[in-house]
């Protein structure tokens, strides 16, 4: 048994000489809202699909509700709604008709597809046929489809691609508001930080198909402790009047930083000035989470 709903152990997936997946040790908590974030090609989706048996690990396991999911497959993923890459449909057949053909193999009580089209607000919708909707009403029906059954575990691989701001925004609704009215968990990739940051409670960053990152986005944010920057002239001897004071000092371009909160820029700023150096600019240089997710890949990168 493990206190997590998902954990992956040693994760490998190998395509020949190509490893896409190294090593992941995903830990994701039962009722949580959980970010895979990671750039294009980082290894998400094929993460997702040894996730949901769709392919097999070269290495390493899958649990999911405490289970090995190698010798459980069915009994687990009969409780795991998803959506993997863009969904695809019957254009031929409306919304109602496509989920009834999923429905079917599921063996749904009455009424669940209205459910399901009711919670991604298609109802209206629910009689065109699908090679009329939209990308976005396409988009919200892969996921009405993944909701069908009410499963306890939805795993969403980058369900706002290709949409526009209001359709992001509207999805981004719907997955935080899951957990709470549904009791549900879910995982859901995407390779834009600020598009996670507002649902998911925990992250894990991947990229080059290792795991950077994992844990809360508060705990990501302190990663990146505020800096103060200062020009000043004469640059390298403010740097050393600063080190002498007890700052720790760094160099880079034609500015200095140091460790120091916002609340000391007035005093540091009045030290130069009155040691005679000419201070033309101080700020606080905090680093946004979009940074550090950037830093933490492009440091990978070089490594
Ligand atoms: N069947 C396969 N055979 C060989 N290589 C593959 C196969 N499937 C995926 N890859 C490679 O594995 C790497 C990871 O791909 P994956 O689709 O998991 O990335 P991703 O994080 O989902 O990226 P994206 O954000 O673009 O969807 C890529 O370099 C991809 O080309
Ligand atoms: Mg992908």
């Amino acid at each position: 048994m493990t206190k997590f709903l998902i954990e992956t152990k040693g994760l490998i997936k190998q395509f020949k000489d190509f490893v896409p997946v190294r090593n992941l040790d995903l830990q994701v908590k039962k009722g949580e809202v959980y970010g895979f974030l990671g750039p294009n090609g980082a290894g998400k989706t094929t993460t997702i699909r040894m996730l949901l048996g769709l392919i097999k690990p070269t290495a390493g396991e899958v649990y999911i509700f405490g289970k090995p999911l190698a010798q459980n497959r069915i009994e687990i993923l009969k409780k795991v709604g998803s959506m993997v890459e863009s969904p695809s449909y019957y254009g031929h057949l409306t919304g109602f008709e496509n989920l009834e053909v999923t429905g079917k193999l599921l063996g749904l009580e009455p009424g669940e597809i209205d459910r399901v089209l009711e919670i991604v607000r298609l109802t209206e919708w629910k009689d065109k046929q699908v090679r009329k909707y939209s990308l976005g009403m396409k988009q919200r029906l892969g996921i009405a489809q993944a909701l069908l059954g009410r499963p306890e575990l939805l795993i969403l691989d980058e369900p706002t691609n290709g949409l526009d701001p209001a359709g992001i925004h509207e999805i981004r609704d719907l997955i935080i508001s899951l957990p709470r009215q549904m009791n549900m968990t879910v995982l859901v990739s995407s390779h834009i930080l600020s598009e996670i940051e507002l649902v998911a409670d925990r992250v894990g960053i991947i990229h080059m198909g290792k795991l950077l990152f994992q844990g809360g986005l508060q705990e990501l944010r302190e990663r990146s402790k505020a800096r103060l920057r200062i020009d000043a002239q004469p640059l390298l001897e403010a740097g050393n009047y600063l080190l002498h004071e007890g700052y720790h000092v760094e160099k880079e371009e034609t500015s200095l930083y140091i460790d120091a909160a916002a609340a000391n820029a007035a005093k540091v700023n009045r030290k130069l000035v009155e040691n005679g150096y000419e201070v033309s600019h101080i700020s606080e240089d905090k680093k946004s989470l979009e940074d550090i997710f950037l830093r933490l890949t492009e440091e990978a990168k070089s490594l």
